[in-house]
């Protein structure tokens, strides 16, 4: 009997569940960063955006729902293209040669499992169970305090920093792949193509990376 293709049982239908569930979580990430950024206007207006967000339940279970499908998707399709592009060559390269691929291509299948590994940390260290790390008490409404308490102990400021790390070599391999999968191979988009990716992977980065090396270089306290 004749089976109809669904979209998942394509490559390029998988290419697009990526994509798509891709940029849903680029755009968390940025609003998320935007919004911690206001941790820089002091600790009234930064727990007033916390209660906000706290205070819309539908807003904050809708958005909750939506992240953990696409996270789920996202994992789960990529991790099915990656076992079917091995599969699709039983027998290994004798040598590899990683001639035209770039150093963020290889972090992205090692980078994807370690921002997982961070993104478990990160909930349980500021949201659910709120696990304080240094000597202080985990506060479900003071949020300015657990994050200038949590960033001062130096090995988490460092995980949080090395985590963004990977996220921007991932954000930026991420959207380099998109624009090629979009088929931008016009010499007229080669300039688009290369600076987007790079302005949206150090931007994310460098704007997460500057809030725990403000604490830590106490300019946020
Ligand atoms: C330095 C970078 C980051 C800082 C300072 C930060 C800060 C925070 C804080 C303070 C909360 C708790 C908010 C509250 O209790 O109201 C939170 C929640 C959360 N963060 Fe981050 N975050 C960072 C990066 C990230 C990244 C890169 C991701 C995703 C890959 C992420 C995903 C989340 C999620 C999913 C939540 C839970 C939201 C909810 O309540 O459902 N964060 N973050």
């Amino acid at each position: 009997m004749q089976k109809t293709l669904s979209l998942y049982d394509t490559t390029i239908g998988k290419k697009a569940i990526v994509a798509v569930t891709g940029l849903v979580l680029y755009g968390f990430v940025i609003v998320h960063m935007l919004g911690n950024l206001q941790v820089f206007l002091g600790p009234e207006k930064f727990n007033a955006y916390a209660a906000t967000l706290k205070g819309t339940p539908p807003l904050l279970w809708g958005a909750r729902v939506v992240l953990l499908v696409s996270v789920i998707l996202h994992v789960a399709t990529s991790l099915t293209l990656v076992t079917e592009t091995a599969s699709a060559r039983p027998v290994g390269y004798r040598a590899r040669r990683y001639r035209t691929t770039t150093p963020a291509a290889l972090t992205m299948r090692y980078g994807g499992p370690a921002i997982a590994l961070y993104l478990l940390f990160h909930l349980a260290h500021f949201t659910f169970p709120g696990v304080a790390m240094g000597a202080y008490a985990h506060s479900a409404t003071d949020v300015y305090g657990n994050f200038v308490n949590g960033f001062k102990v130096p090995w988490v400021a460092a995980i949080y920093v090395a985590a963004q790390i990977f996220l921007g070599l991932h954000l930026y391999h991420g959207s380099w792949s998109l624009l090629q999968t979009l088929g931008l191979s016009h010499p007229r988009y080669e300039a688009v193509k290369r600076m987007l990716p790079q302005a949206l992977g150090l931007g994310v980065a460098g704007g997460n990376i500057l809030m725990p090396l403000a604490v830590l270089s106490g300019v946020i306290r």
